[in-house]
């Protein structure tokens, strides 16, 4: 499920289903696009935080969803992928544990990220299968340069938070212990300073590859889809849920 209060003009927006590593469901997205809406909504709001807990951010979409999806439609991430974009106020994220999928590209729509040494983050589209979503086929080769994006996006290798540092997906690395601390501490910064400013200078700073990057999760999402039915993500994601190695070599 997804939890939301707000403290010191600061929505805090928590991922908790620590049973299934915070894994996303439909639900989950549903509530997720709706507390970030309702945080640019409220003018007691002047800055979000992100977070699961030292340990676990999220383990990205639920793998059980993927398979279930009918062809075609609607992707239930599309609910986070019309607002986090948008997002006028300053989002902060705070990343210990794992961010697989979703739970490492959403980051890059976020303003700034704190990581924790035990964050592990993996872009695991291609071994599942399918390809990137949310942007990250822009965003990343953008941020890192095209041959360490390859890396990640290609290859879908868990990283380290120091490797995500050098990729520019992290803010700054801090110990596990102060995670939560630092990252709510800047979040409180940021909802102290001028918040016309902030907006202001957020806009100025994405406004130009706004277009591109709604082009790129649109096509992003198209194939996506077409690839969750192919049998390449289907013996990938029942090879996760059976708990055994996936065997491609008959592709
Ligand atoms: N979807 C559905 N279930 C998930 C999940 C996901 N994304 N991530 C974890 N789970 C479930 C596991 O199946 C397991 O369930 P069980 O207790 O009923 O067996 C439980 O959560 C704990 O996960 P487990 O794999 O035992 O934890 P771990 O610490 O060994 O590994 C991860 C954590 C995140 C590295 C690993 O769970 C993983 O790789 N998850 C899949 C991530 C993924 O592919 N996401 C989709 C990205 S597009």
């Amino acid at each position: 499920m997804i939890k939301s209060e707000t403290k010191d003009r600061v929505a805090r927006i928590r991922f908790d289903r620590i049973d299934k590593k915070n894994a996303l469901t439909a639900q989950m997205y549903a509530q997720l696009g709706a507390a970030l809406a309702a945080a640019e909504a409220d003018p007691q709001v002047r800055a979000v935080l992100l977070h699961g807990t030292a340990e676990c951010f999220t383990s990205g979409n639920d793998v059980g969803d993927f398979l279930k999806r009918p062809a075609g439609g609607t992707p239930p991430a599309k609910a986070l992928f019309d607002v986090l974009p948008q997002m006028a106020k300053p989002v902060v994220a705070a990343v210990g544990g794992p961010a697989v999928g979703i739970g490492s590209t959403l980051l890059l729509h976020c303003d700034l990220v704190y990581a924790a040494p035990n964050a592990r983050f993996q872009l695991p589209f291609v071994p599942l299968g399918i390809v990137p979503e949310f942007g990250s086929t822009y965003l990343l080769p953008m941020l890192a340069g095209y041959q360490r994006a390859a890396e990640l996006l290609l290859l879908g290798q868990p990283f380290t938070a120091q490797k995500a540092y050098e990729a520019g997906i992290v803010t700054a690395v801090v110990p596990q212990e102060n995670l939560l601390a630092e990252a709510e501490k800047c979040a409180i910064t940021l909802a102290s300073l001028p918040p016309e400013s902030i907006r202001l200078t957020k806009r100025l700073m994405k406004a130009r590859h706004g277009p591109a990057l709604a082009a790129t999760i649109e096509e992003e999402m198209r194939v996506f889809s077409e690839r969750l039915s192919s049998p390449e993500a289907k013996e990938a994601m029942s090879a996760f849920l059976e708990k055994r190695k996936p065997d491609f070599s008959r592709f």
